[in-house]
Parts: structure tokens; sequence; C-alpha cells
């Protein structure tokens, strides 16, 4: 059988990351202040995090997608503000994304191998890996995950395809990703009916015309079929009400389509690279309880505003101890009176939450309001369900800037 070595290729060695509790949050005051919360986000380099979660966690996910950078060497940077809309290019304004440049193949296999190895413990007996990545590096993954997995374990190998623009000239548009789809087991969750599309209608027209089209071989029209192993999704790109401005932002129908297929309602999933939080955002729209994280905090702020839309249920943010975020003291006044809570000229804001009934220890965000994609202006006044006692903002600007302050009654 042949694998893939190189020079510097070895195991993980188990580092877990010191992990800190920044907040638990509410959504949208959901489950306050008794709830536990069952799904959880990690700030932090997914290496340290995944083997941190190893000890409560092995043999436990349902189901992993994993979106790494490609090994394209690019910078992605962000767009920020009301810059994530197209059509107003007028007003983008770009902030630092996520780099994917490596010193060579070997320095990003390093990355990928060890990474792998612990999604491959993770998963449970049941559980797949959807491993998203393009022709820059699949060829090399196939071959690790064929090592760790065994080649058996190849359940598909899916082409997802879009259009777009494109500068290249002296060869076809490069427009499909691959995603690598291993079980870690013979008896592995597949929902095809959960998943099914309709028939094209050429197809349909073929059955009704002629007895002896499929030859003899009627399928169930109605139910429609499994999709094959490519599918067309278009890009999140220009008048996509979706788009957060983070780089290289996933579909959520494509991702909606692999969550439906490969996990069951109360479901554990998992997206250690969750990027601007696609992953997470459509299990919790689904009914599954997730892990992710990314090591950009740009990232868990996106995802962090995705989630307290979506869920009904609480989540906690974990950070890394390492990966402290710098915090100041609001520049504008807290306003507190009764059930109300204003801030009277802040600076520009993505999202803000508030603490009631703060411990000076363990944030509880009880409720939130985040800046609307594209248009309208956030709110800067929250009403509360009951009289706050100890109050405690937080504040993201829209640079990405963190801020908190306290007020008493
Ligand atoms: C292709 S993007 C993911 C996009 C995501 N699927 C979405 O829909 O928005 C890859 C992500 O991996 C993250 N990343 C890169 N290295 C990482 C590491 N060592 N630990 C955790 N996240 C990492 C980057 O910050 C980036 O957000």
């Amino acid at each position: 059988m042949p694998s893939l070595t190189w020079p510097s290729k070895a195991l993980p060695d188990l580092k877990p990351a010191s992990l800190t509790l920044d907040s638990l949050i509410y959504p949208r005051g959901f489950g306050y202040p008794d709830a536990s919360p069952d799904s959880h986000l990690f700030l932090g380099d997914n290496l340290r995090i995944m083997a941190s979660l190893i000890p409560e966690y092995e043999n436990r996910l349902d189901l992993i997608y994993a979106d790494p950078p490609f090994f394209t060497n690019k910078r992605y940077p962000a767009r920020i503000g009301r810059g994530e809309d197209s059509r107003h290019p007028q007003e983008w304004q770009m902030a630092e994304g996520y780099g994917d440049h490596w010193e060579n193949l070997e320095t990003y296999l390093d990355f990928l191998y060890p990474r792998l190895v612990l999604m491959y413990r993770l998963l449970s007996p049941h559980g797949t890996l959807y491993l998203h990545l393009d022709w820059h590096a699949d060829a090399y993954a196939r071959l690790l995950l064929d090592e760790l997995f065994g080649r058996e374990r190849l359940l598909n190998e899916i082409i997802w395809t879009y259009h777009g623009p494109s500068p290249i000239r002296r060869a076809f548009n490069r427009k499909h990703d691959a995603i690598l789809v291993y079980t870690k087991g013979a008896d592995y969750t597949f929902n095809a009916n959960a998943v099914r599309e309709p028939y094209h209608p050429n197809t349909i027209k073929t059955f009704a015309s002629s007895s002896k089209a499929g030859f003899g071989k009627i399928p169930d029209l109605e139910r429609g079929k499994v999709p094959e192993d490519w599918w067309y999704f278009p890009v999140v790109a220009r008048l996509h009400n979706e788009r957060t401005g983070y780089p290289t932002q996933k579909p959520e129908a494509l991702l909606k389509r692999i969550l439906l297929a490969s996990s069951n309602p109360g479901d554990l999933v998992a997206d250690f690279f969750c990027g601007s939080g696609t992953f997470p955002a459509v299990a919790a729209r689904h009914g599954r309880r997730f892990l992710a994280g990314d090591v950009l905090w740009r990232a868990i702020h996106t995802t962090r505003e995705r989630l307290v839309e979506e869920l009904r249920t609480p989540f906690t943010l974990y950070r890394e101890t390492v990966a402290a975020i710098p915090t100041e003291s609001l520049p504008c006044p807290v306003v507190v009176s009764s059930l109300n809570i204003s801030l009277k000229d802040p600076p520009a804001l993505d999202y803000w939450e508030i603490d009631p009934a703060w411990d000076g220890k363990i944030f509880r965000s009880a409720i939130q309001t985040r800046r609307p994609n594209r248009s309208a202006e956030i709110p800067l006044e929250i009403k509360m369900p009951a009289a706050p006692t100890n109050v405690c903002v937080r504040a993201v600007t829209v640079d990405g800037c963190l801020f908190q302050s306290t007020s008493n009654r």
C-alpha cells in the first residue's frame, strides 16, 4: 500500500490548550440564566484545542467538517463594516483576514497531518469526516486520509462546482473544490432521504413518454433522487444575504447537504476551521450540538454573531489562555434606567451584549444586538425583560476592537 512520507512527518505531540471560559451566551435570552450549554466555541490553535478535547470527546463526534487553508500561498483579507456588500465598492473597508502562506509543501503537510490524526481520534465509530480542499493539496491529503482511515473508508470524493470571473487565460478556469469524505467504520450515518433532490425535467419527460425508458427500471420520480457526487452551488457572493464579509465563506446550502446526509438531530458535530461560522450556524438551525473553533478573533466574532441569531439554547465561548484579547473600557457612557440600557455616542459598533447580573467573574450574555448586514444601523438601546442589578456591557467595534464597561444602578 503506497503512503506519503516526508522527512519531518510526525504524529502529533499532544500539547493541550489551557482554556479560559470567556462567556456563557444565551442567544436572545433563551435559557438565561439556568440552562447549561451543550455547544462550544473555541478561540485558539486547533491543534492544541483538539488535543485538550481528547480526554472528554475521543470517539464521540458524529461528523466533522474541515475547511482548512488550501495551500494557495495567498492572503485573504476580510471586508468589514458595510464593506461586505459588493454593490457598494466605494464603502469597502478591508481588514486582516487569514493567511494561507507556507514555506513549501512539507510545512503545509506538517500543519495538516497532525490535525487529521486528531480529527480521526475524535470521530465516533459511526462518524464521518468531510475534508474540503482543492487542486492545490487534495491529492496529498487523500493519501494521508487513506493511511489514517484505510482506503476502503473513502465514501466519496465530492466535486463542488461553481462559477465566477477568473484572470486565467492559459488553462481552463479552475472552478471546483474537492471534498474528501471518509467514514471511521463500515457502519456510518447516511440519510439518503434527507438530501434527495428532484429528477431533471428531461428525465421526467423521458419516463412519461416511453414505457421502455430505463430498461424497465422506473425510478420513484415523486420521491426524487440521491444527488450525484458532483454538486453545483453558487459561491457566496454579491447579493447573497448570507454574506458576512469573512473571506472564503462557504454557502449554507452546501454545508446543509453535508450536515443532513451525515448526522441526525441531537448529534454532536464539529468544525475546527469554522471561519465565518457557516457550519455551526447550519448545525444550530437543524438541531445539532456543535464544537467549533478558529484561531482568529475576527472569525470567532463573526461566528458568534451568526449563532446568536440561529440558536435557542446557550453556548459557551472558550479561548486559549494565551489568546487573550486586549479589552478597553467603552469610551462612552452606559446609561441604565429601570428596564433600558443604552449607549451614548459609542464608536462604530458591530455587536454588543449585556450581563445584567455581573458577578465579576463569568460573563453571562443575557441579551445581544448586532449590526444588521448591509443596511440598518445597530440599535443603541436594549430593553431588558427584568430590572438589571449589576450591569456589564461588552461591545465589539466594526474594526474588531473589544470593550467592556460596568455600571451599577
Ligand atoms: C477556508 S477558511 C474557513 C471558512 C469557513 N468554512 C466559512 O464558511 O466561513 C479557513 C479557516 O481556518 C482558520 N485557521 C487556519 N489555521 C488555523 C489553526 N491553526 N487553528 C484554527 N483555525 C485555523 C483560518 O483562520 C480560517 O478562518
